[in-house]
């Protein structure tokens, strides 16, 4: 532990979650946050980019660079979720239009200097379909020697979202998240299992909505969003993505295992689901010399929620 602060860059699809996850980056004192790349998911690339500015300027850190990346996955076709983060990404909030423009280069350019300028080895956050990252691995591999970890946002053990099985950003982009699995550098899945039971009670999201600080004042609103089939008043709000990045700064409220993991690329009704060996014998497959090299992944298993909603709290009202 060197008491410097971790170098982190966040690729995103900002998104409602994604959006309360640049919040507490910017604003923990344990993380650097070197650049932001933006990539079609929750919305399309271009409205990814414009939410990703406005946010930073409402989180007062309007200096980190931020580059527009794919807008399409590799093979399959874009598809927004404006049915849960609004029609503008952003749960319709009627947030102000960004005042600058992105970075005059693309994402990949970005991420790749911005790793190979980074005076410690840095920690990726994903939150969105992994086709920057792929596109990075397969063009700027030496990155690989700068990174120290990659936490993303994504995958399942257990249910999907997207479908039965397949959770979104996964499933957006298998083919992408596949790459990201074979990086050859640490990785942490910060799937579905742990993602969805962060929750900030109402009380809190009520006092963050009243407190007068723009960026505390966004996360409330943030957090109070609700898709428009539950449509509660005062709801409790989910930390999404922003869970990921708590998982950065305080790994030790998460529990994992390393686990061999594999993204289903086949057609049909499994393709994108994070396959996750969990079983503790050798299988059919190992007992008769048939075993596939699968790649090793830190996958987490349990939260401590309270402690990731009391960081969070913590360091947004800051
Ligand atoms: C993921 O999908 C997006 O809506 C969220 O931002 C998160 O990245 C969860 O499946
Ligand atoms: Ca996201």
């Amino acid at each position: 532990m060197t008491g410097l602060p971790t170098p982190v860059i966040i690729d995103c699809d900002t998104g409602v979650d994604d959006a309360l996850a640049l919040l507490f980056a910017v604003r923990h004192p344990g993380l650097e946050l070197r650049a932001v790349t933006c990539v079609a998911g929750n919305a399309d690339v271009d409205q990814v980019v414009r939410n990703t500015l406005t946010v930073l300027e409402q989180a007062g850190a309007p200096e980190v660079p931020v580059a527009r990346g794919a807008e399409r996955p590799l093979l399959e076709p874009v598809r927004t979720a404006h049915h849960v983060h609004g029609r503008d990404g952003m749960g319709d909030l009627g947030l102000p239009a960004p005042g600058r423009r992105p970075a005059d280069v693309d994402a990949v350019t970005l991420l790749r200097r911005e790793i190979l300028a980074a005076p410690r080895p840095v920690t990726l956050i994903p939150t969105a379909p992994l086709t920057n990252i792929a596109l990075l691995l397969r063009t700027h591999p030496e990155v690989t020697r700068n990174i120290e970890r990659i936490v993303f946002m994504g995958g399942a053990v257990a249910t999907g979202n997207a479908t039965a099985v397949a959770e979104f950003n996964v499933w957006h982009d298998p083919e992408a998240a596949a790459i990201l699995l074979t990086a050859g550098v640490p990785i942490t899945m910060y799937g579905l299992d742990v993602f969805q039971r962060v929750i900030v009670p109402a009380d809190d999201v009520r006092r963050l909505r009243a407190s007068g600080e723009p960026g505390a004042v966004l996360a409330g609103r943030l957090l109070a969003h609700r898709d428009p089939v539950t449509g509660e008043e005062d709801p409790p709000g989910g930390l999404g993505d922003a869970g990921a990045v708590c998982a950065v700064a305080d790994p030790a409220g998460l529990t994992t295992e390393l686990l061999p993991v594999e993204v289903n690329l086949a057609p049909g009704p499994a393709r994108g689901q994070t396959v996750v060996d969990r079983r503790p014998r050798p299988g059919e497959a190992e007992l008769h010399g048939e075993a596939r090299e699968q790649p090793l992944v830190d996958v987490a298993l349990d939260v401590d929620v309270e402690r990731y909603v009391k960081l969070y709290l913590a360091t947004v009202e800051r």
